[in-house]
């Protein structure tokens, strides 16, 4: 079965760099299915050499239209994008309470965007308890989601769980809710396969800004 696998630019790449790496992804045919997530200014671009059902948005807003400085609605990404990422923890560290992802979540269902939703616990912390609260408050009334497990220390790192605990944190998700699980956190072209033997899909910062390291990663 084909894999999902997510590229998260984060705040890298202008529009003409973005341009360049979508143009090549463009010409490569890769064995899982890929999206790219680019700054919201790169989207249309991206849009326009890959379509929408490859494009993603890291993040979105919560109310429809209205006076609200800087942001961008559902409805704006729907129309150069398929996905929206919500809930990373690089957002959560802003501030982003539960409450405000699910908000999030629920604007973007009823804008019909797929929601790939990040949760993932400290060093520390009781994951198990974390899941559920992240889940049943981020997610009330969101049926069709994609979760992606990123353990917060395992971001930017270097640092990964063992194939074994992610198996078992995805098995876990599973157990709460009916959806496909994504790992993030770490992933490289030397992991992904190994990775992606107890996951739907990978979630992959970092590694994702090289083509070749990505396509590399999407050939797992
Ligand atoms: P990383 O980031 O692959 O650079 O660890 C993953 C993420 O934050 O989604």
């Amino acid at each position: 079965m084909k894999k999902l696998i997510a590229a998260n630019w984060k705040m890298n790449k202008t529009v003409s760099e973005a341009g360049e790496y979508c143009r090549e992804l463009k010409k490569s045919r890769t064995k899982n299915d890929v999206i790219i997530f680019p700054s919201f200014i790169s989207l249309p671009f991206a849009n326009s050499l890959l379509g929408r059902e490859r494009c993603g948005a890291q993040d979105v807003f919560f109310e429809g239209s209205g006076s609200f400085t800087g942001e961008v609605s559902p409805k704006m990404v729907k129309e150069v994008a398929d996905y929206v990422i919500i809930g990373h923890s690089e957002r959560r560290a802003l501030g982003e309470s539960d409450q405000m992802l699910n908000k999030k979540a629920v604007a973007s269902q009823k804008a019909g965007l797929k929601i790939i939703f990040c949760i993932g616990e400290k060093k520390g912390e009781d994951r198990n308890f974390l899941f559920k609260k992240q889940i049943s408050a981020g997610l009330a009334g969101v049926e069709d989601v994609i979760i992606a497990y990123e353990p917060v220390w395992a971001i930017g790192t270097g640092k990964t769980p063992t194939k074994e605990e992610i198996k078992e944190a995805v098995e876990f998700i599973k157990s709460l809710k009916n959806v496909k699980v994504l790992y993030g956190g770490s992933v490289s072209e030397k992991n992904a396969k190994k990775f992606l033997s107890v996951c739907d899909g990978l979630l992959v910062g970092g590694a994702s800004l090289d083509i070749a390291k990505f396509l590399e990663i999407a050939n797992s």
